[in-house]
């Protein structure tokens, strides 16, 4: 097509104009300065996504956290008080003794302390969360993100005129972090008035290639793939990775003529519907008139009796809905699958009866593929995305683990652990132990047995232990341990899944008669105080990963115990020498 100069006409701001909170120059500088007289309030991750959002326009024609008037009717009508549709409340919220120490400015700090604006405070209004809840995310069940979240936000929202001096500062991907305006200007130089978005949250298989591609040509205009990096689904790929992905796919596989790749800084909402029109109201503002919508759009999941909380199309015909008011239209499918006999990417209902199709699910690929180091096959998805996901999804047997053993002082900890350490340098494995008698003398040297010292002492090991696994090597640590609540955080820390503990249960008398340091005599005429079993507490756990006896059973019985459950979990392989592919 021979290009023209003529430059498009992409689609005005919803609202007409782009609003912009960032302030400069002098006025600027005032306000820093102002600033470190004025009380201050950490904002949170979200508060930071959505304070971004409204500070670059993203959010036009809201210029501002909702106030009361606002936050009401878009709870009930979705709408602003000036009659403007606007799906979801965005709102900044604080405690009540937070509030009491605000005057009427205050600055808007991140996590760093960093200053980032300078808010008004005009109004303040309580508000009920279940009921916000309910109206905006059409459940009160914990298991949607933002029901569980809320529970964690302050009772007032706030609200006022904002003053932004200093945007959000990022190090990774900077050249692909685009303001609407910046991305309007990307999208004028294409050429093209009509343009096409993809929103995602998710690594771009090849279903998703099909979806943008047919998309930009069914609209004959650019295609804008807008991937969100602020706060999406707790559990998803993170970002770092998921771009990675859309470079190398954008590199390779896309027409650069008509292409964008701009991220997105949204704290998503996981609000199906709803989130379907905010999605709508934010491409708006960056020049989009075109949405795809494909299947169960920012969808949370199942509920708690495991029920999908939103129909699969149901973004889809609310968008419809709203299309004319917003000026947009979406580009809508249904859930694509693939033909292996033709080797095509279908709409479901599309399929002719009998045809085999192919799929694989998220769980499918974590579990399937990442845990066991397989490469996701090609027709699932490019080279370059399988690659990369099974660099950052090592398998099982490339992850580091913790062995936890706990158990009374002479239940056969050590022991165990002594030949369980050869027997993982016999499967190729670089192995730290961390004896609790060792530690004793370096990494906690001078801590005592009080309750207090002990759990130090613990959760030292249990860090040191979690930096181990963070870095892929093989920890062993035999400690009484004798308190669960500390043994749980220690889990926490080192990650449910590579935690294995070892719960060594000797009863106390085989312990006694064992007694090589003459400890449990002394406890037991009363010189030692405090010692586990006899004077002080030794809670057992309730599910260990393994129970271990020591009476009539060796060590090495007892670790080869371990060896098989490790095999069985994929940490080791089973083959004589320890080789992956
Ligand atoms: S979302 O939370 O951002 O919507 P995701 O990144 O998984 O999640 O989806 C991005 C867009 O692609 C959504 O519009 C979604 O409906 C669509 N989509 C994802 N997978 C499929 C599929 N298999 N078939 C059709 N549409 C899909």
């Amino acid at each position: 097509m021979a290009m023209t100069n003529k430059k498009p006409n992409l689609i005005p701001p919803y609202g007409g104009k782009l609003v912009n909170l960032v302030v400069e120059g002098e006025e600027r500088k005032a306000l820093i300065e102002k600033a470190s007289h004025l009380p201050s309030i950490k904002i949170s991750s979200r508060n930071l996504c959505d304070l971004e959002l409204l500070a670059n326009g993203s959010f036009s024609p809201l210029d501002r956290f909702m106030g009361h008037k606002d936050y009401e009717r878009v709870l009930t009508e979705m709408r602003l008080v000036d009659g403007t549709m606007f799906p979801l409340p965005i709102t900044m919220t604080v405690d009540k003794e937070a509030y009491e120490s605000l005057g009427e400015e205050v600055a808007l700090r991140d996590s760093h302390n960093n200053l980032i604006a300078v808010m008004k405070v005009e109004e303040a209004f309580p508000y009920d969360k279940e009921r916000e809840a309910l109206l905006a995310y059409g459940s009160t069940d914990s298991k949607h993100p933002m029901v569980s979240e809320m529970v964690r936000w302050g009772n007032l929202c706030i609200s006022g005129e904002l003053k932004v001096v200093n945007m959000p500062t990022y190090y990774d991907f900077k050249e692909l972090r685009r303001t609407p305006a910046e991305v309007r200007i990307q999208l004028e130089t294409m050429g093209h008035d009509n343009v096409v978005a993809f929103q995602t949250r998710n690594p771009l298989h090849r279903i998703h290639e099909e979806l943008t591609k047919r998309a930009a040509e069914a609209v004959g205009g650019s295609l804008l793939i807008h991937p969100v990096v602020g706060l999406t689904k707790p559990g998803d790929v993170d970002h770092f990775t998921r771009v990675r992905i859309y470079k190398a796919l954008v590199e390779k596989y896309y027409d650069k003529n008509n292409t964008a790749l701009s991220l997105l800084p949204l704290a998503m909402r996981m609000a199906g519907p709803r989130e379907a029109l905010l999605h709508g109201i934010i491409r708006r503002n960056h020049g989009v008139n075109y949405f795809i919508i494909g299947r169960d759009h920012a969808g949370p999941g199942v509920d708690s009796n495991k029920k999908p909380f939103y129909g699969p199309y149901d973004a889809q015909d609310l968008f419809d809905k709203y299309a004319a008011e917003l000026q947009m239209k979406s580009v809508p499918f249904q859930a694509l699958v693939y033909l292996p006999d033709t080797q095509e990417y279908v709409e479901v209902d599309k399929v002719s009866a009998g045809a085999k199709v192919m799929d694989i699910s998220g769980t499918q690929v974590r579990d399937d593929y990442l845990a066991k180091g397989k490469l996701l096959p090609e027709w699932f998805t490019r080279p370059e995305t399988a690659k990369i996901l099974r660099q950052m999804y090592p398998p099982r047997h490339n992850l580091g683990f913790c062995v936890w053993f706990t158990g009374l002082s002479g239940a056969g900890k050590t022991a165990t652990a002594e030949v369980l350490t050869t027997l993982l340098l016999e499967h190729g494995k670089h192995i730290t132990q961390l004896d609790g008698d060792v530690v004793r003398t370096h990494l906690s040297k001078g801590l005592g047995f009080s309750k207090e010292d002990r759990d130090t002492n613990i959760l030292r090991i249990g860090f040191v232990a979690s930096e181990i696994v963070r870095h892929a090597g093989v920890v062993i640590c035999a400690a009484i341990s004798p308190y669960i609540a500390i043994r749980n955080e220690v889990r926490k820390m080192v990650g449910e899944e590579q935690f294995i503990e070892v719960f060594v249960d000797t009863p106390i008398d085989v312990c006694a008669s064992r007694d090589i340091k003459g400890l449990y005599a002394k406890a037991f005429r009363g010189e030692i105080k405090g010692f586990t079993g006899v004077d002080d507490p030794y809670e057992p756990p309730v599910n260990p990963e393994i129970t271990l006896s020591t009476v009539g059973i060796t060590p090495e019985e007892n670790a080869r115990i371990i060896i098989k459950l490790l095999e069985d979990k994929g940490f080791l392989l089973s083959d004589s020498v320890g080789i992956a592919d």
